[in-house]
């Protein structure tokens, strides 16, 4: 019997766990909260100030605001039809413009002329900050010269990737805290510092997509009519040590806006949540920016505005297909008594006017919008224009090529040398037979688009791909420099042919490409492949005994090249998991989000040693360094991490270290990565005691210890 080698080069997936479809219950591990605790009756909205940051802007908007009549104001904070996916009302004669606010988390959504980045999780996997950064100012800069003001994007930790059976943890980083919050934060100060101002969503609790509003798709899992917001039952430890965690870093990087979800949190709808918004977003955190809810979000005009919420989107637009919220509505509480013009007053200077003149906006506007992506309102010049720039396509290319996470090399059978014969196998390498556009190509449902080679996830987050490098054709163009033959298959289930193909031309590497395409308003039925790629790699590796797998799902790398270029060893694979695979659904526990194997990830180098790791324990932030050498031939990336217990507390990549080369990685640590939440006394503490500090590779590679006492 031949022996298998099975090779796996996964391009990020979102993979494996239970998905409860009841009633989220988070964790409670110091079982000291009860529900009740955490969702009191009344918190008042705390008028915005403009915090330190903003002082002058709020000064602005305050002047603005005293001159406006309250229908100007109700205007302000409700959205109207336009060319955007959102659209603000105008107060023209005091020089306040429609404002465009477009998806999505991953560039610039339903518009031609834009660059399709690699998803949240597609640059966890990476990790690396300069590099997330670099993306979120790319990215930041093709919403700006299209026109946007306010981009959709991005996802901050809601979901945070609890399940790897929801539908949209692709459009989010890590299923980790601390890494989302890293991650978050580079992204916002690329994308504001690039002009735009961002929106930090889905806050908060948003985990699964079933059940999560009735404006859900025939092909979800519930039916249509049972889709009533489901609640996460967040107690308010894991909240404050998981969920928010990532939306405090996106404050603390100046976000201008955050999208309330469509769950309800507690039993109270998240966009009308007076605890999770006005006591903990705008009083807890400071938060001074605008409170926007989610497209369907609002289920009442006064309870949500006095639960904290800023501004309705899209409020009366689209024909009142999410109801016709706030607008006049919102002025008839207001005149019965059940709003406060003061209240209204506050939300218009939280949204749009304080964010919108910090930015910069209000003094030198985003060239004007020239497209339409909404279609309900017809713009008869509607057309699109180019923004990309030269040097993004080789940021996207570098960001593939360093997410590629290698899961097992057996033998050394990557990189690949010269193979005579080389067959590649599946849909996933090919082009999409029907093409990114025509049907609902410009619009959010690329559901076609799974059977070539999958660029990204669907729903509000999917961009349109300008171009496309599919994996065979760059295979296929090396494969003829170095004079290989080539034969490729595309039909997943034509196995005879398969087998045949395989067989027949002793290919010497056969390289199998599957996916598994996941999208909003869907949650994952299963965690299997698409198109029964299980069956297809068996059918292929029974043929072939040196069979490569290279795995597209949820959030793959986008580009062909770099899947060659790390195929064929130009570049190590450095990526490293930025979510959880086990082994099978039973380890783990229905209930909450798994940590192991997080964070694997092998490169073409013999593994590293790394022998002494330091703590410096001075001012904040303290320091944590470990050396690491590389004992191999390649040249290695790798990033490092560091857990106390089980928690993530920092990482750091070291760019190319060359064969016997050792240096040395820094992990800064605040006071704050060392805090738990007291639900007793309501407060960040320092648990007493020691601490250990752990380095390695991914959370099953710890390689140091030491400790650190409080
Ligand atoms: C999504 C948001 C998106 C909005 C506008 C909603 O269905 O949840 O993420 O920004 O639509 O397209």
């Amino acid at each position: 019997m031949r022996s298998t080698v099975l090779t796996l080069l996964t391009v990020t997936l979102s993979y494996f766990v239970a998905l409860s479809l009841g009633v989220i219950l988070l964790r409670d591990d110091a079982g000291l909260t009860t529900l009740s605790d955490n969702s009191p009756e009344t918190w008042p909205a705390p008028n915005a100030t403009g915090g330190n940051a903003w002082t002058a802007a709020f000064s602005r908007a305050q002047a603005l605001v005293a001159q406006m009549t309250l229908e100007e104001k109700v205007n302000l904070i409700t959205g109207h039809d336009g060319r955007c996916t959102g659209n603000t009302g105008a107060v023209e004669r005091l020089g306040i413009p429609v404002l465009c606010l477009n998806d999505g988390p991953a560039g610039v959504g339903r518009v031609l002329g834009v660059s399709q980045f690699p998803a949240g999780q597609t640059v966890a996997a990476t990790w690396d900050r300069d590099l997330i950064y670099q993306r979120g100012h790319a990215m930041g800069q093709e919403f700006y010269d299209q026109g946007v003001n306010i981009a959709l994007s991005p996802v901050t930790g809601g979901p945070l990737g609890r399940s790897p059976r929801g539908g949209r943890n692709f459009e989010g980083f890590f299923d980790d805290a601390y890494g989302t919050g890293e991650a978050a934060y580079a992204t916002i100060k690329g994308m504001q510092d690039a002009g735009v101002l961002t929106t930090a969503k889905h806050f908060i609790g948003y985990e699964q997509e079933t059940s999560r509003n009735p404006y859900a798709p025939s092909d979800a899992i519930d039916p249509t009519d049972v889709q009533v917001p489901i609640s996460s039952n967040i107690d308010n430890k894991a909240l404050h040590e998981l969920y928010l965690w990532g939306f405090a870093e996106a404050v603390r990087a100046g976000t201008g806006y955050v999208m309330c979800s469509y769950n309800e949190v507690n039993g109270t709808h998240a966009c009308a949540n007076a605890y999770t918004q006005n006591n903990i977003l705008k009083d807890e955190l400071n938060f001074q920016g605008g409170i926007m809810s989610d497209w369907g979000g609002v289920w009442s005009d006064a309870e949500t505005i006095n639960g904290g919420l800023d501004i309705s989107m899209p409020g009366v637009a689209l024909l009142g297909y999410f109801g016709l919220m706030w607008g006049d509505g919102l002025v008839s509480s207001i005149e019965s008594g059940l709003v406060s013009e003061s209240r209204v007053d506050d939300a218009v200077r939280h949204s749009p006017l304080t964010p919108w003149i910090s930015s910069g906006q209000a003094d030198n506007p985003p060239p004007a919008v020239t497209y339409n992506v909404n279609p309900i309102f017809v713009a008869e010049d509607a057309h699109w224009r180019d923004v990309r720039k030269i040097e993004t396509m080789a940021l996207i290319r570098q960001i593939g090529e360093d997410s590629a996470t290698l899961l097992k090399n057996v033998d050394g059978a990557l990189p690949l040398h010269a193979p005579k014969v080389l067959a590649i196998i599946g849909a996933d390498a090919g082009a999409n037979e029907l093409g990114a556009l025509g049907g609902q190509g410009t619009n959010e449902y690329p559901t076609w688009n799974i059977n070539g080679t999958l660029t990204l996830g669907g729903g509000s987050g999917w961009v349109i791909p300008p171009t496309i490098v599919t994996p065979y054709e760059a295979i296929n163009y090396r494969a003829r420099r170095m004079n290989s033959q080539v034969y490729a298959v595309f039909n997943d289930t034509a196995y005879d042919v398969i087998a045949q193909t395989v067989t027949n031309s002793m290919a010497d590497v056969a390289i199998v490409f599957v996916s598994a395409f996941t999208e909003e308003s869907v949650d994952r039925a299963t965690l299997y492949l698409d198109r029964d790629g299980e069956a297809l790699i068996e059918t292929v590796a029974a043929g072939c005994n040196n069979t490569i797998v290279v795995i597209h799902a949820g959030a793959p790398v986008l580009s062909g090249d770099a899947i060659a270029n790390v195929l064929f060893g130009d570049v190590s694979p450095s990526g490293k998991l930025p979510y959880t695979i086990g082994h099978s659904l039973d380890e783990y526990p229905p209930n909450t989000i798994s940590d192991d194997p997080f964070g694997y990830g092998l490169s073409y180098s013999t593994v590293y040693e790394a022998d002494n790791s330091t703590i410096q324990k001075t001012n904040e932030p303290f320091e944590v360094t470990a050396q690491v050498t590389n004992t191999g031939t390649s040249l290695h990336r790798k990033p490092l991490s560091w857990y106390p217990w089980i928690w993530l507390r920092g990482f750091d990549k070291l760019r190319a270290l060359s064969p016997g080369e050792t240096r040395t990685a820094t992990f800064a640590l605040r006071r704050k990565d060392f805090s738990l939440w007291s639900t007793e006394r309501q407060l960040w503490y320092v648990p007493e005691g020691d601490i250990q500090l752990q380095v390695g590779a991914s959370s099953t590679k710890l390689y140091l210890t030491s400790s650190w006492s409080s």
